[in-house]
């Protein structure tokens, strides 16, 4: 069976106790953090930025993931770069010209991801799905943490599986958004590669549990 990779969103985290946090989540056997990018614009909030991003990297070796959720995701690449996260995602209704910026993403060495919204279908990123490490399933409406996960998210966790393994592409998928123990598996079985979850595992008095609930193991 394939390992499923976890990746945390701090975005729940206790940010006045962030480094805390961050060792409490190496040490229950977080995979990737997963950082969450608003700018009040794309998205009805604001959550935090480069200096903050460069912190993290400061104090942990675990792979940074940016979800970008801003209306001009082209401006926050050399700084990502530079800082050394090493996967980024945006949204494909962000950009004008979302080859080139996946591709620009690539060149920095960084794995390029899409992001498609509940209601957005899996036909507009169709064309350069072959060229995408990772395709990011939002399984809430992007803004918040702690939504309840969206149902119809599985019919399509499943189309896109099913797309990606008949043309033998190597993008992965991941799923975001009101992910717990009591729906990992059902995602799972669906054919997710990686789980993004914020207010269930930062709810949790035992991270390490959480996030082996979340694996299934
Ligand atoms: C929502 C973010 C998610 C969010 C997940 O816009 O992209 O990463 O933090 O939070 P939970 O797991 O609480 O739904
Ligand atoms: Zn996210």
């Amino acid at each position: 069976m394939k390992r499923i990779l976890i990746a945390p969103s701090i975005l729940s985290a206790d940010f006045s106790a962030l480094g805390n946090e961050i060792s409490r989540l190496e040490s229950a056997g977080a995979d990737i953090l997963h950082l969450d990018i608003m700018d009040g614009h794309y998205v009805p909030n604001l959550s935090f930025g480069q200096p903050m991003i460069k912190a993290v990297r400061g104090i942990s070796g675990l792979p940074l993931d940016a979800h970008l959720m801003v209306t001009n995701p082209a401006d926050y690449i050399t700084d990502l770069a530079e800082i050394g996260v090493q996967w980024i995602s945006f949204h494909p209704e962000t950009d004008f010209h979302v080859h080139r910026l996946v591709h620009t993403i690539k060149q920095y060495g960084i794995k390029a991801g899409l992001v498609l919204n509940p209601a957005t279908p899996i036909n507009v990123i169709k064309p350069i799905l072959s060229d995408l490490d990772y395709v990011l399933l939002m399984s809430v409406n992007p803004g918040f943490s702690g939504q309840s996960f969206i149902p119809s998210t599985i019919a399509k966790i499943r189309e896109l599986r099913g797309i990606i393994d008949q043309n033998g592409y190597q993008a992965l998928i991941q799923i975001d958004g009101g992910i717990t123990d009591q729906n990992a598996a059902d995602v799972i079985n669906a054919g997710v590669d990686i789980i993004v979850s914020a207010s269930y595992i930062f709810n949790s008095a035992d991270y390490g549990v959480a996030i082996k609930g979340l694996r299934h193991v």
